[in-house]
């Protein structure tokens, strides 16, 4: 049984298309152990407990210094026994220390096909528009590993997805959920469960 441990910043559909799969046997071999937020009002928390899911928050807000805070995030997610950290829209820098210590055992989910639209400063809504201030006409997201970089760790999967006329960043980030996150994410995670990858 693999135990992962999802790291949620906000609304958590990927997190929810996680358990929907898990509930429909499209996820096997798998447990949440834990959510994380680092922001305490993120709906994420509500839609984990709603399933009796064990849900923390653990926000810089409450740290003196951000080394105070990388270190009590670390604790959290350790505490979890986790063999899997899975980022569903985690947007903070992870600490150092955990990135080396969870070498191989952090994946991430991307709103672009990586290489595009990736890097420090592209996150949620802004991939989006980047993407439509540069007209391309398809777009999509990758599950990677998470290594030093941002944004630059070994590819699992991606899945395109066509940008249409009259799109705003609105209305194609939840085509890019709907038709890729919320497909790709829990696909990866049950490759890695089932030891396919
Ligand atoms: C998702 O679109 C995810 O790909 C993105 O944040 C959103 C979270 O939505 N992540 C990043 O931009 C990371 N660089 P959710 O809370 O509804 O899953």
């Amino acid at each position: 049984m693999l135990k992962i441990c999802v790291c949620v910043s906000g609304g958590g559909t990927n997190l929810q298309a996680i358990m929907d799969a898990i509930d429909a046997g499209t996820i096997t071999n798998t447990k949440i152990v834990r959510v994380i937020s680092n922001n305490k009002n993120a709906f994420a928390l509500e839609r984990a407990k709603s399933k009796g899911v064990d849900a923390v928050a653990v926000s810089p807000k409450d740290y003196e210094t951000r080394e105070l805070f990388n270190e009590a995030l670390l604790a959290a997610v350790k505490e979890s026994e986790a063999d899997l950290v899975v980022l569903a829209g985690f947007l903070v820098v992870l600490p150092e220390k955990m990135i080396q210590e969870y070498k191989g055992k952090i994946i991430n989910i991307h709103p672009s096909l990586i290489p595009s639209f990736c890097g420090t400063g592209y996150y949620g809504l802004r991939v989006h528009e980047a993407a439509l201030e540069r007209g391309v006409k398809v777009t999509g997201a990758t599950v990677h590993f998470v290594d030093e970089g941002t944004d630059t760790g070994p590819i699992i999967l991606q899945k395109a997805v066509e940008v249409l006329s009259g799109d705003d960043a609105k209305t194609l980030q939840q085509r890019v959920m709907e038709q890729a996150e919320w497909k790709i994410l829990p696909q990866a995670i049950n490759m890695i469960a089932n030891g396919t990858l």
